[in-house]
């Protein structure tokens, strides 16, 4: 078979002022990223405008100059998150409110400082998605001394009681579906060589997208169906079905792509140079996300020696979705950042009118266990790419070629 991707057929620091008439003062960015990144600030004030441009910063707050609600993301650098930005933007900007996202550019302290900020501009509600989740903690503190309610986003943030909620996607099933993907998809034989990726190891959704994948891929590898190819702490650890927290993040010290493109590509290669031929052939690659899975799989593509790989993605990010319609990316989950931000957009409104919002589950972020609410996940492949990604209006076909 000619070397080809697998894909068979079943196969801020601002603010949102909420209020309504809100007024537009320009404010300058927060910077002070220690990554040397700047913090970026875009908006998208009231309905209609464009949203997306880079170098605006502009203080949407209230007539008065309070603002009620403010959004901190975690960086511009990954489509991912101006998937999210996008969509508060619209949520916010079709309910008639003016609205600014800002991102902490890969730095706990940018995230800090911007936490700050919005304490000193009057935020009653802080909707934040942590650049690391236990880093977080000593900012929200902050938030929570100050009468701020805080709703941690797709990310949790751990080790402290002050979080309020957590509004999420369902990552477990993330992981279990890109492991059920790679099962469902492999070559016949046993020893199937087996590459293993995680994201960072300060995302507490590294560790849960792993346990996700680990518990469906477990039994495949004890009974010699797959063979691990790239990390010895999950050869010792592959006759147990369920691991400690401990224990996967021994895994991911040694599979952690740290959510870096640049990160995911070197380890990719550098797996490849130390296998023998027994690991390259038909082959089965879990991949965390989308970013990583394109360096993954360009690494993999170029390799003489592997002739055909499968490898798994999530996000839908735009980029991915091209490379599954070509052939050279096998699935993706689609996460609908439109409920996301929808849903904490609603909760934000029910805290500012006094109502306790809807929940439907629990986490435990090692300290509480922090109400939430989350939501379901879709598995995209070339099969369905269309209904999925553009019957429901996520994406406009014109934005891809080659689409069906
Ligand atoms: C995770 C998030 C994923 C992915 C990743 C890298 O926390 O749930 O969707 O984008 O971070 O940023």
């Amino acid at each position: 078979m000619r070397k080809k991707v697998l894909s068979f057929l079943f196969a801020a620091t601002m603010v949102m002022g909420l209020a309504t008439g809100c007024g537009s003062s320009n404010t300058p960015a927060s910077e002070g990223s220690d990554s040397g990144s700047d913090a970026a600030v875009t908006e998208a004030a009231d309905a209609g405008e464009d949203a997306g441009d880079d170098a605006a910063a502009t203080d949407s707050s209230s007539a008065d100059g309070e603002v009620q609600v403010g959004i901190i993301l975690p960086t511009k650098d990954e489509p991912r998150w101006l998937q999210d930005q996008k969509q508060f933007e619209t949520v916010l900007g079709d309910a008639g409110f003016s609205n600014q996202v800002l991102f902490s550019q890969g730095s706990s302290s940018t995230e800090k400082t911007n936490v700050e900020t919005l304490i000193s501009k009057g935020i009653k509600v802080l909707i934040i998605c942590p650049q690391d989740g236990a880093a977080a903690a000593a900012a929200v503190q902050e938030a929570r001394d100050a009468g701020v309610k805080v709703i941690s986003y797709d990310r949790l943030i751990t080790g402290t009681d002050a979080v309020d909620y957590y509004v999420t996607f369902d990552s477990k099933a993330v992981g279990a579906a890109q492991g059920q993907y790679l099962i469902d998809n492999a070559p016949e034989g046993s020893d199937i060589p087996l590459y293993l990726f995680a994201g960072a190891a300060t995302d507490n959704n590294a560790f849960i997208f792993f346990e996700g994948a680990w518990s469906v891929l477990q039994p495949k590898i004890a009974d010699g169906t797959f063979k691990i190819a790239n990390s010895t702490e999950a050869e010792a650890l592959k006759d147990k079905a369920e691991l400690s927290r401990e224990e996967i993040g021994k895994i991911i010290g040694q599979i952690t792509t740290d959510w870096d493109f640049n990160v995911a590509k070197s380890k990719a290669e550098a797996n490849l140079t130390a296998v023998g031929s027994d690991m390259k052939g038909d082959v089965l690659v879990l991949a965390p996300n989308d970013g990583t899975a394109r360096s993954i799989a360009d690494v993999f593509a170029s390799d003489k020696d592997v002739s055909s790989y499968v490898v798994t993605g999530q996000d839908s990010e735009k980029a991915s979705v091209q490379y599954i319609i070509d052939g050279k990316q096998s699935m993706t989950v689609f996460k609908d950042t439109r409920t996301l931000a929808q849903d904490s957009v609603a909760m934000a409104v029910d805290i500012l009118d006094g109502k306790e919002p809807a929940t439907d589950s629990t986490y435990n972020n090692e300290s509480i266990d922090v109400p939430a609410k989350q939501t379901a996940i879709i598995v995209v492949t070339k099969d369905n790419v269309k209904e999925a990604l553009i019957d429901s209006g996520y994406y406009e076909a014109s934005e891809f070629t080659g689409l069906e």
